[in-house]
């Protein structure tokens, strides 16, 4: 069994990765209906809780249907963050999240998300004392390094554990990386192997197919998974990585029927959360991956991510169950 603090978890754990403008409830629910053991809000700025703006405050909102969940915090600045600690803890998460990963200019440029990677001391700091601050278990979650040159995640890890934090999830890419090249496993690895470390280690980057997370499991030794990408679209994904692990088989493909009640159950509980205005808009985003690959789809995605009114969307999905009925995913 894999715990975070006293937060009980199966085996090699699946985490729904914090990801902007995707990890938002109606999209957590979804994934955590099809498997996800622990899934996290977009990351929100400290400062903009501290500001009370409303884009900040919003993100904050979780429900009790995707429990255990872990609110994401970004910042550099001590006070802030344990200001921040005091704002998230209201809205009752499992777990409080730090992000020292991000690679975008305008938050590294602040020493938030990756840029801390080139202040270790300041890093082991702030966990340090939002740790004291909370009895909810605080995470974290980064990258090998600022670097290729500068990689120094094994101390890094350990100096974290040391300072009280529960798990520690690793995007196996440098700062310098960004997004580009393969995700790098093995010092995720060297991480785990530490003996002297205790928590969970999660690893994460480029987790696409079950066998990529099977490989994850049994080839590189680590306790869990975090899925960003892969999740997106395709919220069905933390269902088929279990399949796979239970029966060494493929899930067959997901049906018309399951991606329509999706699309469906997606917008309708965006509506519920945002109100029709935003949760019609917000949602628009998604229908491309739900439907992906259906030929002559143009038409109905239009309709789907023109309308206005909730109603003509929810009409645009009956017409789309109808039209294709025959048509075979992969
Ligand atoms: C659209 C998008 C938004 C992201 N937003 C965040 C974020 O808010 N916080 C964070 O720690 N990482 C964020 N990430 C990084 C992911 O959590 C993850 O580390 C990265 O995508 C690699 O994992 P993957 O290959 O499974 O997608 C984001 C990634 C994407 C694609």
């Amino acid at each position: 069994m894999v715990k975070i603090g006293d937060i009980e978890l199966p085996d090699f754990p699946l985490l729904l990765a914090p990801m902007e403008d995707v990890s938002d409830p109606p999209f957590r629910a979804l994934c955590k209906e099809q498997g996800a053991d622990v899934v996290y809000t977009e990351f929100v700025s400290s400062e903009g809780l501290i500001r009370n703006a409303a884009k900040s405050v919003m993100k904050l909102d979780i429900y009790e249907k995707e429990r255990p969940v872990g609110i994401q915090i970004f910042g550099a600045n001590m006070e802030s963050m344990l200001q921040t600690i005091d704002i998230v803890e209201k809205s009752n998460p499992d777990i409080i999240d730090i992000n020292f990963g991000c690679p975008v200019k305008k938050v590294v440029s602040k020493g938030a998300g990756a840029g801390i990677l080139k202040d270790i001391c300041l890093m082991e700091q702030l966990t340090a004392e939002m740790v004291k601050r909370t009895n909810l278990p605080v995470t974290v979650k980064t990258r090998l390094g600022w670097d290729h040159d500068s990689i120094k995640i094994v101390e890094v890890a350990e100096r974290l554990q040391d300072v009280g934090c529960k798990a520690i999830s690793i995007h196996g890419r440098t700062r310098a990386q960004m997004y580009k090249g393969d995700a790098d496993w093995k010092p995720i690895a060297e991480v785990k192997n530490n003996p002297r470390m205790h928590i969970p280690v999660f690893g994460n980057g480029d987790i696409d197919t079950p066998e990529k997370a099977m490989l994850m499991r049994d080839s590189y030794g680590l306790d869990g998974a975090m899925i960003g990408r892969a999740s997106i679209g395709n919220p069905w994904f933390f269902k088929q990585v279990k399949h796979f692990f239970e029966t060494g088989e493929h899930l067959g493909p997901i049906s018309l029927a399951e991606r329509v009640d999706a699309a469906r159950r997606h917008l309708q509980m965006a509506i519920d959360w945002k109100g029709e205005t935003l949760g019609v808009f917000e949602t628009r985003r998604h229908y491309t991956n739900y439907f992906r690959g259906i030929p002559h789809f143009k038409k109905y995605r239009m309709k789907m991510v023109t309308s206005d009114d909730s109603k003509d969307v929810f009409a645009a999905f009956d017409e789309v169950l109808d039209v294709f009925s025959d048509y075979q995913f992969v």
